[in-house]
């Protein structure tokens, strides 16, 4: 997820495109830079590091012109530098892009072959190369970039300018958000509004294959599929800068919550085949021999991503029946660990920063065990130091509580573990092929999973002055309950414990009363039988029951006083769905209690000390 400003018309472009990008920062800030023309020249000036870095270099060449683009980055390709920065450039084009081209090795290789040279690591250069390699050939930039982009698949916003027409911005939106500002006799280009609120209030969304073409005359779109001019609604927004930055939302949370449709589908994107059966995760640098000569798999992790490393342990477990040993990190490095020969260790941290997960990681690698790290942030320490990545693409993560990435966490996890599977043969093609199915409809189930929001807000009225609170889930769901207590301790400050349900009766069901509110997970499962019973020892000793189910489970309605339905998947996907109402829940208790949702007390982002 990356920020993308574009500006043309009369004011000087430059302190434009850095304040706009400096409200992108939330989009990512690894690297920026800027590209602009003067006298049919164009120049770029790019630097790693946030955007303040950028800024002060520049500086002192008091930089002016009418028209540019730039760009903010949250690294997929590529580690964060100046070399990997946009903009990009070929010959006389260049190209600001957010998103993920999904085909870019094979388009490198033959634009190589044709004697292209490349600068950067990155997917995004070999836009401008194929734009090159048609403008002699076309009568427009928009020609040469509709001929370029029939090449491409994947994900993509792009800015291009050219110094062929330097009074011209393309902008190209596919599966990428990109929207229009249209000022008085000025237009903009941003990949979210907060970028140009300051200057105008009129926006125009673009839609898939559209395509705006902007001079300083104003703006036309056409649909590039159909070949036709397209007539495009202009929105005035009424939100503040600081309300756009979380797209209309009230928190960082809630957006990320609700972003987590087109985080899950940038995290699958391009990284299985459902024809071939197969994962292709393109950083996943283990081959399928070492797969298949995996003796035992260790995960470790902190917090909520070692919430998804135990629902990892069930499902390599179950569709790879590879042993798998689970830790908590800050515990690993302390209790001597077996690690025998053959054995993989997966870090699964967000940050890629924590201080007990990367000392953990260096413990792994000290005994011998291959490091593949599950991580959000390309360059990250545990990124670096890891043998083989798998990034999670769901853009920066800037509520302490995490949730989208998590749920990416979750399906990173699944992928691997179809890849294990597939490589020591435990899974037949049809079966993989079915599992991938229920993987290309999980954003879909997860949009519809969100609609609970305003079912979870009357939970949340109900519950929020609560004291104690107490979460049950079974199988790869107990996870799930564990993590909805860690939500609401840490942003609600009400205390909660999540417990395997099989074990009330070992314990906590002396808790129970009129006062606790339990939650209890009761996804369709070979367990289903076993959560309802718990749920009627919870009813029978007058406790207050929630329960979150699969919509058409005839049942449930009688069991528990608050159903809440989510829509149906395989088990190993209803962990992604089941966390759904569980953060929701956390988040509207919170914002009752008037706690700081986003930086809740006492909490970082990312914990790198010990
Ligand atoms: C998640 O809601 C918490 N903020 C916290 O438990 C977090 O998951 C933990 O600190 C691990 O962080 P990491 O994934 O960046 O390593």
């Amino acid at each position: 997820m990356c920020g993308i400003i574009g500006y043309i018309g009369p004011k000087n472009s430059i302190p434009i495109l850095i304040n706009g990008l400096k409200r992108l920062e939330y989009r990512g800030y690894d690297s920026a830079g800027i590209s602009f023309l003067n006298d049919g020249k164009v120049s770029v000036r790019r630097c790693a590091g946030k955007i303040k870095e950028l800024e002060s270099s520049i500086k002192s060449e008091k930089l002016k012109s009418p028209i540019g683009v730039g760009h903010t980055r949250w690294a997929t390709h590529g580690k964060p530098s100046e070399e990997n920065a946009h903009p990009h450039r070929a010959g006389g084009i260049v190209v600001v892009h957010n998103g993920i081209i999904e085909n870019y090795f094979e388009l490198r290789a033959g634009l190589k072959k044709k004697g292209h040279k490349f600068t950067s690591e990155t997917d995004t250069e070999v836009i401008c190369h194929l734009i090159h390699s048609y403008i002699k050939k076309s009568k427009s930039l928009e020609e040469a970039t509709k001929k370029a982009l029939k090449h491409v698949d994947g994900a993509y916003a792009i800015g291009v300018i050219s110094e062929s027409e330097p009074d011209k911005i393309i902008a190209v939106k596919k599966d990428s958000p990109l929207v229009l500002g249209i000022g008085e006799g000025e237009y903009f280009l941003a990949s979210d509004i907060p970028a140009f609120l300051k200057y105008t209030r009129k926006v125009i969304i673009l839609e898939n294959d559209e395509m705006a073409v902007m001079t300083r005359s104003g703006v036309s779109i056409s649909n590039i599929l159909k070949n036709k001019p397209v007539k495009k609604k202009i929105m005035q927004i009424t939100w503040s800068p600081t309300m756009a930055e979380k797209g209309g939302y009230k928190h960082f949370m809630m957006k990320e919550i609700f972003e987590q449709p087109r985080a899950i589908a940038d995290t699958i994107r391009g990284r299985f085949s459902i024809e071939k059966a197969k994962v292709n995760i393109e950083e996943f640098s283990l081959t399928e021999s070492r797969l298949k000569n995996l003796k035992k798999i260790f995960l470790v992790a902190c917090g909520t991503s070692w919430h998804a490393a135990l629902i990892g342990k069930y499902m390599l477990e179950d569709m790879a029946q590879i042993p798998c040993e689970v830790d908590i990190a800050s515990e690993f490095r302390y209790r001597k660990p077996l690690i025998p020969r053959g054995s993989l260790m997966i870090v699964i941290t967000q940050s890629g920063e924590t201080a007990d997960t990367l000392a953990a990681q260096r413990e792994a690698k000290r005994l011998g065990a291959k490091v593949m790290t599950i991580c959000n942030v390309v360059g990250s320490t545990s990124a670096r130091e890891a043998d083989s990545v798998c990034f999670t693409h769901s853009g920066p993560e800037i509520g302490v509580a995490s949730t989208k990435a998590f749920t990416t966490q979750l399906t990173a996890l699944y992928l691997f573990s179809i890849a294990v599977a597939k490589a020591k043969g435990k899974l037949k093609p049809k079966e993989i092929k079915s599992l991938f199915r229920d993987l290309l409809e999980l954003p879909e189930k997860v949009e519809q999973a969100l609609q609970c929001n305003n079912a979870i807000l009357k939970i949340a009225r109900k519950f929020h002055r609560v004291s104690d609170f107490l979460y049950l889930g079974r199988g790869i769901n107990y996870p799930i309950a564990l993590e909805g207590a860690l939500k609401l301790k840490e942003i609600s400050y009400i205390h909660a414990e999540g417990y395997p349900a099989g074990e009330m009766k070992h314990g906590p069901i002396a808790l129970i009363d009129k006062d606790l509110p339990v939650l209890a997970l009761a996804p369709d499962s070979n367990v289903l039988e076993k959560i309802l019973s718990n749920m009627e020892e919870v009813k029978s000793r007058g406790g207050q029951l929630i329960a979150v189910a699969t919509e058409g489970n005839s049942k449930i309605q009688s069991r528990a006083s608050h159903v809440v339905l989510m829509p149906k998947t395989n088990n190993y996907l209803s962990p992604i769905i089941f966390s759904i109402p569980l953060h929701l829940l956390a988040y509207h208790i919170s914002v009752l209690r008037k706690c700081n949702v986003d930086q809740p007390r006492n909490l970082a982002k990312s914990v790198t000390v010990e």
